[in-house]
Formats: structure tokens, C-alpha cells, sequence
């Protein structure tokens, strides 16, 4: 939970300006509180499986608490299979997603016995059948259906229409059931879709649980069976409001995409990941120079595109908070920028605030999804430590690369 206290901006009981002297700067901050609340709006009377959609937010400590509160896993690479084993969260609870998984890959899930691979072409069925055979391993399949719903949401996070490389369409999924229900080293247990990302509209989802309710009836009309139906993730938070919290639209969400599923007599399988970490974390960097180019102020920080990526690759909007609140209230319009080599390195344009000066810190709100997870060591940066409060604990739970990681 992030909230001033005393003119300081905190997270639950530690203020940032002592982690930031501390720690340094740039830093991810999560709140162990928030994790826990959004983790909660999610499990509380829910008989799904919800599987943390690893790739928002890949912190080992992270995921071994939303592990122990009772989440699985939605992975999407032998890396974040090895994150939610390595997190303790056990091979049933692991749903293994993606377009193009490796042979290795395959093999790796299928001896680790995760729930379901989750199928998004008919070569990749092919290669999980022969790799089954050939261990002897009898494997579960789910096959994920593009079905063809838009989602209002921005072009490059919109993935569930027949223009998107995500998935089967519902002819070519059909015929892959047949070829699982036939074939001797495959089981289909389950059906997926995912039609996007940031979507804060329930009513898509609604037509999509609906769609999955009608083709697995289909399906047992033709006796294959399926055990669960995955509504994917994709639910948005309110990057708008810098204290906004997505538990009544988590709640809505569940009971709205659970009805139709669960009264056609399946198990239900979700898979959110920017919900529950999204606005339970913050990037905090320092000033380090302002500058007056013509009409345009710039403010310099310590942070950059290589540490926040969603700014530069989809316009994204992140509230920009002083840590300190200055008694002068006069604004100014500035940009944030950082200190990488392009034009897009730009984490907040047009913001009006109080100016900053050198030395003073500046949080970027929700940045807990696909903030660490999308970083890279672009203009040989080094990647931000990441820290987890609880109450008055501080946890450094990543620490901060030092120049060996660049060679
Ligand atoms: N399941 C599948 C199969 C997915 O591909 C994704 C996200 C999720 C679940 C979780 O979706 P969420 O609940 O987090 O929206 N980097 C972008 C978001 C990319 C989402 C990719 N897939 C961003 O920063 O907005």
C-alpha cells in the first residue's frame, strides 16, 4: 500500500525516502500488503485455479508468496517453468502457455508433469505427441483457441482475434481434440483462450467464457471430455489514479466469467498476472539534472526505458509522485526522461508537477507488472535492485546488477 504520510511518500510503514537512501536508486519497491489483497480479491471463495501469470512479474520472492497463498503458475518458457518449480508451487498447479515452445522445452514440461501444455498450433501438437511417445510420458493437453473477440485495449496487448499469432482457430482446435482423444500418449483435459491485456471491460470476457462453454459441450457431444475451461488473464488496472486499487473490478470479473463455466459443469482455470502485481509496485529514481530546451522542460532521471519498458512500446501512462511533497505548488509541465540514447527513452511526457530538483525522487506508480520483468541492459545499464516491504521490514529480494552482468 502506497500512501503519504507526513508530506513522505510510503510504502506500508517504511518511508521511501530512507529506502532510497538505503538502497539507491533506481529501485522496484512491491508491497506485500497490496500482493496480498489483490492475491486475496482473486482466491477468496473461488473454486478456480488461478494461475500468476509469471511473466508480470518474475521475482522469485514474489511468486513463492502468491505460491503459498495458493496460486499456480501460467508459464510461458523453461525459465518460468524453473521459476515456479524453483517457487515450490507444484506441477499440477502449472499451466505451460506459448506460441513457440522448444523441443527441449516440451520434454522438460512434460517429465515435470504440469497440468496441461497449452497447445497453439498443429505442428506444436505433433512435436508434444512424438516427444510423449518417445518418453513414454502419457501427457495432458489444452488446446488455446483464438476466438476471434475483440478487446478494447491497446493494439500491441490486444491478442485474441484471427489477426493475432496467438492460438488456433476453432476448425483447426477441433481437429486437434480428435487427434489427442486418438492418440495413445495424449489426454485433452482442458481449452484456453486470452484475449488481451489491460482489458478493464468485463463484457468481452463474458462472450469469451460463453464461447468456451459451447464448443467443449460440442466436444462432449462427440465424447471428448474436458476437466477445466481457462479464461486466460488480461484484467486492467487504473494506470490513471495513482492510489487506485482493481479489487472490486477483480471481484466482478471473477463472479461474471465464473457463472457460465462452472454451471456448464467445468472447472475453471484463470490466469491474471498484471492484477495482482501491477499496482503493488513502484519504480523510484532520483533526479539527476533538469534542462529547458525552447518551450520544453526536461527532467532527467536516474531511470530509463531499459528499466521501464512500457512507456516507450505502447505510450503507457504511469502517474509520476514526488516522494517528498513540496510545500510550493506551483506546476510545471515537464517530460521524465532518462539517460538511454533514443528519443522514446521518455517514462512520462507532458506531466504537470512541481519541479523537481537534483537529488529528488520521483515514484512511478504501478509499475509491479512487466516493470522488472521487461528489462534489459540496453546502453549497458546495469538492472535495478528490487525490494518487498512488509509493514516495517524491507527486503531485498533482487539485488541490484553490478558490470560483471554485462560481460
Ligand atoms: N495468460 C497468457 C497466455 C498471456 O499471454 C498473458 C499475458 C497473461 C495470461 C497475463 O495477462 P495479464 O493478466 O497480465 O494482462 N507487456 C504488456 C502486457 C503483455 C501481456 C502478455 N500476456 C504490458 O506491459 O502491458
Amino acid at each position: 500500500m502506497f500512501r503519504y504520510q507526513d508530506n513522505i511518500l510510503h510504502c506500508e510503514k517504511a518511508a521511501l525516502t530512507a529506502v532510497s537512501s538505503q538502497f539507491d536508486t533506481p529501485t522496484y519497491i512491491y508491497s506485500q500488503a497490496a500482493l496480498r489483497q489483490n492475491a486475496q480479491a482473486y482466491l477468496d471463495d473461488n473454486p478456480a485455479l488461478v494461475c500468476y501469470a509469471i511473466k508480470a512479474n518474475g521475482n522469485p520472492a514474489i511468486i513463492r508468496l502468491l505460491g503459498n497463498w495458493g496460486m499456480g503458475a501460467d508459464v510461458t518458457s523453461g525459465g518460468e517453468l524453473f521459476l515456479a518449480q524453483h517457487a515450490g508451487i507444484p506441477a499440477e498447479k502449472i499451466i505451460y502457455s506459448g506460441v513457440g515452445k522448444l523441443e527441449s522445452e516440451i520434454e522438460t514440461a512434460i517429465n515435470a508433469g504440469v497440468r496441461a501444455l497449452h497447445v497453439e498450433s498443429e505442428m506444436e501438437l505433433h512435436l508434444i505427441a512424438e516427444t510423449a511417445a518417445r518418453l513414454g510420458r502419457k501427457t495432458a493437453v489444452g488446446i488455446r483457441i483464438n476466438p476471434n473477440i475483440y478487446a478494447k485495449t491497446h493494439p500491441h496487448i490486444s491478442t485474441g482475434t484471427h489477426g493475432h499469432k496467438f492460438g488456433v482457430t476453432w476448425e483447426v482446435g477441433h481437429r486437434l481434440y480428435q487427434f489427442a482423444a486418438e492418440h495413445e500418449w495424449l489426454t485433452p483435459v482442458g481449452m484456453a483462450v486470452h484475449i488481451g491485456s489491460q482489458i478493464q471491460d468485463v463484457e468481452p470476457y463474458v462472450k469469451a467464457s460463453q464461447f468456451l462453454v459451447k464448443q467443449a459441450d460440442s466436444l462432449a457431444a462427440e465424447g471428448i471430455q474436458l476437466r477445466y475451461l481457462d479464461i486466460g488473464g488480461g484484467l486492467g488496472i487504473k494506470y490513471d489514479d495513482p492510489f487506485a486499487s482493481p479489487q472490486e473490478l477483480i471481484l466482478e470479473w471473477k463472479t461474471t466469467v465464473s457463472a457460465p463455466i462452472l454451471n456448464g459443469g467445468y472447472e475453471l482455470v484463470m490466469e491474471p498476472g498484471r492484477s495482482i502485481v501491477g499496482t503493488a509496485g513502484v519504480l523510484l529514481t532520483e533526479v539527476i539534472y533538469t534542462k529547458k530546451q525552447g518551450e520544453k522542460m526536461f527532467v532527467i532521471g536516474d531511470a530509463a526505458m531499459n528499466d521501464l519498458l512500457r512507456p516507450s512500446l505502447y505510450d503507457a501512462v504511469h502517474p509520476i509522485l514526488p516522494v517528498e511533497q513540496a510545500a510550493e505548488k506551483v506546476e510545471t509541465v515537464i517530460d521524465l526522461v532518462g539517460p538511454v540514447c533514443e528519443t522514446t527513452d521518455c517514462l512520462a511526457k507532458d506531466r504537470a508537477i512541481p519541479l523537481p530538483q537534483r537529488g529528488d525522487q520521483l515514484a512511478l506508480m504501478h509499475a509491479g507488472a512487466y516493470g522488472f520483468s521487461m528489462a534489459s541492459n540496453y546502453n549497458g545499464r546495469l538492472k535495478p535492485a528490487e525490494l518487498l516491504i512488509n509493514g516495517d521490514e524491507i527486503h531485498l529480494i533482487r539485488k541490484r546488477e553490478t558490470v560483471e552482468a554485462l560481460l
